[in-house]
């Protein structure tokens, strides 16, 4: 599901385009049986009606007039309460067949005010025709002739709709959600790339990083610079790596942690290699958190123990990776995978973020799947 940010406020989707296609074609529909030979008036009222009332006039093949008008709202006196005018009315509607365009009737307050002025302007009919009808709010009397689609009373923004001025132009509604400030929701893409050892996770990654723009981070590239420059946290990490063992947690944390922090304004992240236990995954979930974003999916590719070890061992002819060349190292690490690391396909199962990739193919065959997934 596709959230947005609007100011403070996130959003989900809630009726698609073709939705709204849909029902407005049924109301045009309507409204073309009806007033053939009648022409009428459609007189929009503004803003919001702007992206309804082009979408349904496409659809009008009846002879008529188009006309826009604006309700303003203003503070009257304690006796008259909340004053409506209305506004831009340059259209003579005498004798003629009137049809309001709205973006939305809740309480039915505008629609009312709207209806009284008219109807002292000797128009043959009024009707109303809404995109959006909350009918458990409306409080009025008045029919409404066409309704587009009926909603709950959850507040909702976009297709020509706003949320204090912003989200008029968004294709399709949005609904305002019940999760708040999980996530920035800034466009930031984060993937936890997952696999057993050989499964191909740093191949694939290059290649994610390059096509969405992504800082890649490998716990275990990281690791390995660290023994190359032989620091104290190389030194560490060299014997539990060389045996195929995980290093401790908060290593590995700490790294990650270090790394966020250096990438601040990063468009996503890859993590591959990590997380690897239940602690490395409940971390991250909180450093990320501190970062105002999140995981957005776990992609976990799957390949064959054969295929993994007949991977492993070809590279370790040429990478000059320790733990690629004795078989008993390369099948210890693929224990330790599934003992302690393919859990974490529960963990993020739980969260709605688990994806199961076929990891067996050529790297563009694999890659495509990986795209297609991130895409959906
Ligand atoms: P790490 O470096 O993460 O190694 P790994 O998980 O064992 O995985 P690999 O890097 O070997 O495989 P990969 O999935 O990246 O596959 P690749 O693309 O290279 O970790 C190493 C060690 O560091 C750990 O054992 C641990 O000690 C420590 N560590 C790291 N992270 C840690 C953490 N979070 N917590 C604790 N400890 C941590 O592909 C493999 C080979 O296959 C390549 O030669 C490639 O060319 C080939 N290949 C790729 N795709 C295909 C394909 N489709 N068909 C045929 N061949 C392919
Ligand atoms: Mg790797």
């Amino acid at each position: 599901m596709s959230k947005i940010k609007i100011h403070d406020k996130v959003f989900e989707s809630y009726l698609s385009e073709q939705e709204i296609d849909a029902a407005i074609s049924r109301v045009a529909d309507q409204i073309n049986h009806k007033y053939r030979g009648k022409q009428p008036v459609f007189l929009g009222v503004l803003n919001g009606c702007f992206y309804f009332a082009a979408d349904l006039l496409k659809k009008i093949d009846v002879e008529c007039e188009i006309s826009f008008v604006k309700v303003a709202s203003y503070q009257g006196t304690q006796s008259t309460g909340n004053v409506r005018q209305l506004l831009g009315l340059d259209q003579k509607l005498k004798g003629r067949h009137v049809i309001i365009l709205e973006d939305i009737v809740d309480t039915g307050n505008t629609i009312e005010s709207v209806v009284d002025t008219l109807s002292n302007m000797g128009a043959e009919s009024i009707s109303i025709a809404t995109l959006l009808y909350k009918e458990e709010m409306y409080e009025k009397d008045i029919p409404i002739d066409y309704i587009a689609l009926s909603i709950k009373s959850d507040f909702v923004v976009g297709y020509g709709l706003d949320y204090d001025g912003f989200g008029r132009n968004l294709n399709e509604i949005y609904v305002l959600s019940e999760v708040q400030n999980i996530k920035d929701y800034d466009n930031m893409l984060n993937i936890v790339l997952f696999g057993p050892p050989g499964a191909g996770k740093g191949t694939q990654a290059a290649k994610l990083k390059e096509k969405f723009n992504l800082v890649h981070l490998s716990t275990g590239d990281i690791l390995r610079e660290e023994i190359k420059q032989d620091t104290p946290l190389g030194q560490e990490a060299k014997g539990f790596m060389d045996k195929g063992e995980l290093v401790p947690d908060e290593v590995v944390i700490n790294m990650i942690g270090n790394c966020l922090n250096q990438n601040k304004g990063a468009a996503g992240f890859i993590f591959d290699g990590f997380p690897r236990t239940t602690e490395q995954a409940r971390a991250l979930d909180n450093l990320l958190q501190q970062h105002k974003t999140e995981i957005d999916l776990m992609l976990s590719l799957e390949v064959d123990d054969e295929e993994l070890v007949d991977r492993i061992i070809q590279r370790g002819r040429e990478s000059g990776r320790e733990d690629d060349k004795n078989e008993s190292v390369i099948y210890n690490r693929i224990l330790t995978y599934n003992k302690k690391t393919a859990p974490l396909k529960t963990y993020f199962g739980d969260q709605g973020k688990y994806n199961s990739i076929d990891g067996v193919g050529t790297i563009e065959e694999i890659f495509d799947r990986l795209v297609e997934t991130i895409n959906r």
